[in-house]
């Protein structure tokens, strides 16, 4: 039997919505995870302090689980300046970026990329010390969208060069391109994102449940992002965006975008990295270039995970997790904290 321990995993990009669905997936992922980056996009957005603060409370009461740190983010508004944001900075872990309805629940996010009518909010941001995560993706052809993007995450990393800037959910090896030149430039890859291709979303019947924002791209910038992520590169984390949509809105015409993943994602990472003979990179990758980058004290938690398979349930809750009733070829021993 082979097996890893690893140290306060990290999910640096995560869906955990509100209401019975929070009451679903929160605990799945504060089981196996010591913290995770809680993403702003609820319907209406985390916006404030008094928002961010009560969304807080009710994560840590769904999740039921004492070693689980819930990071939190706002949703990024140009109107924030620096005295918004200084009386918050010790409760904003980062600032959620999305350009306007450019994935789900992004409405109000941001139109137009004008360096000025950002400054603001991104020098308040970068003297106060929050990084900023972006979903990079243009209006443009679907498969052209974070490529089109790299030029504005450059523009941003040099205008505002104490900001630390998290490329959200990277898809394409243009974005690894840009994290080799510009030092305030870091990124997340999902778990999905390491294993598919646009063939497998929709190159033989339809694959609903693995439709996400940013769509899967080619197998060359799948190789890419794996070569990162095994290689543990320093300025890469895990950030899983699990996305749960309940099944009725996956399986539709008009499907929602967002796979889920949580309950899976250690096992299936642990498996991948050993196929690879990298197994002893995974916790850079899953905790370590998080804690640095993000200058994060999570709390302690020791996973055991062992090539024992995990039989992937049909359904949690409402929600189709990714590999649903498939095997997986590693599982969770136990969780010690
Ligand atoms: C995410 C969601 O459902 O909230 N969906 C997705 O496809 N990734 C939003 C996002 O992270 O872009
Ligand atoms: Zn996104
Ligand atoms: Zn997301």
């Amino acid at each position: 039997m082979t097996e890893i321990i690893l140290h306060e995993p990290l999910d640096m990009h995560l869906h955990l919505r509100d209401g019975d669905m929070l009451h679903t997936v929160a605990p799945l992922s504060a089981r196996s995870f010591s913290g995770a980056l809680i993403m702003p996009n609820l319907v209406p957005p985390i916006t404030d302090g008094e928002m961010l603060r009560a969304y807080r409370r009710r994560i840590l009461d769904a999740a039921g689980e004492e070693c689980f740190e819930p990071y939190m983010t706002l949703f990024f508004k140009p109107e924030y300046d620096f005295d918004f944001l200084a009386p918050l900075a010790e409760e904003v872990t980062a600032i959620k970026l999305y350009p306007a309805g450019i994935t789900t629940n992004s409405e109000g996010g941001v139109s137009g990329f004008d360096v000025e009518t950002l400054r603001p909010a991104l020098e308040a941001m970068s003297e106060l010390g929050i990084p900023l995560c972006i979903h990079g993706e243009t209006g443009g052809f679907v498969l052209d969208r974070e490529r089109e993007f790299v030029p504005i995450y450059e523009e941003l990393a040099v205008a505002f060069p104490e900001l630390s800037i998290v490329m959200e959910h990277i898809t394409d090896a243009a974005s690894l391109e840009a994290l080799e030149r510009h030092p305030n430039l870091y990124a997340t890859i999902t778990l999905h994102h390491l294993l598919i291709t646009l063939d497998d979303v929709a190159g033989g019947m339809l694959q609903p449940h693995l439709f996400c924002k940013p769509i899967a791209k080619r197998p060359e910038d799948r190789e890419a992002l794996l070569h990162a992520a095994l290689s543990a590169h320093p300025k890469v984390m895990f950030g899983s965006d699990s996305a749960p949509h309940p099944r009725h809105a996956k399986e539709a015409p008009g499907c929602a975008a967002g796979v889920f993943t949580a309950p899976i994602a250690l096992p299936a990472l642990a498996e991948l990295f050993a196929r690879h003979g990298k197994l002893e990179n995974l916790q850079h990758f899953i905790s370590l270039n998080a804690r640095e980058i993000y200058q994060i004290d999570p709390p302690a938690k020791k996973v055991r995970l062992v090539d024992t398979p995990m039989q992937v349930p049909e359904k949690y809750g409402e929600v189709v997790p990714l590999f649903a009733g498939r095997k997986i070829g590693w599982s969770i021993a136990d969780v010690e904290c």
